[in-house]
């Protein structure tokens, strides 16, 4: 087991500095999370882990949300949905690890939050990026 479960890159950047602190943050809680889950030590710590990510992806979801908004961002609507479904598939997976179904933070579960995380932070948040950042060296 490694002991990260996502490794920060800099590719990652999507060049909005608040929206690219918060990624950074939610990476570190879910690495956070992948070591507590590998200790299997306390189960507090774990409740703790999963807790804190969920807080911390709702509100970077309001936030960008926001940002969005306020640059009139014509995909809002489709990735306001992924940010749903985001949340959803996390907390799925959260209620899984509370009721003990999952052990390990290595499963196809945590494979799926990975692939959505990074998937969403390079195409989605970025796309959404580039379009913010032409607006408003054009207005
Ligand atoms: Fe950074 Fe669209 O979530």
């Amino acid at each position: 087991m490694t002991d990260a479960s996502i490794e920060w890159d800099d590719s990652f950047l999507i060049g909005i500095e608040e929206l690219d602190y918060e990624h950074k943050v939610l990476i570190n809680d879910i690495n956070r999370l992948h070591l507590e889950l590998a200790r299997q030590d306390k189960k507090s710590e774990i409740e703790k882990c999963l807790g804190d990510i969920y807080a911390r992806m709702q509100a970077h979801f309001a936030l960008e949300e926001h940002v969005m908004k306020e640059n009139q961002y014509g995909f809002f609507d489709e990735h306001k949905r992924e940010h749903e479904k985001l949340l959803d598939g996390y907390t799925e997976y959260m209620m899984q690890i509370l009721s003990d179904k999952v052990v390990s933070f290595s499963s196809p579960i945590e494979d799926a939050l990975r692939y959505w995380v990074i998937n969403h932070i390079a195409n989605s948040d970025k796309k959404m990026s580039l379009m913010v950042q032409e607006k408003s060296l054009n207005s």
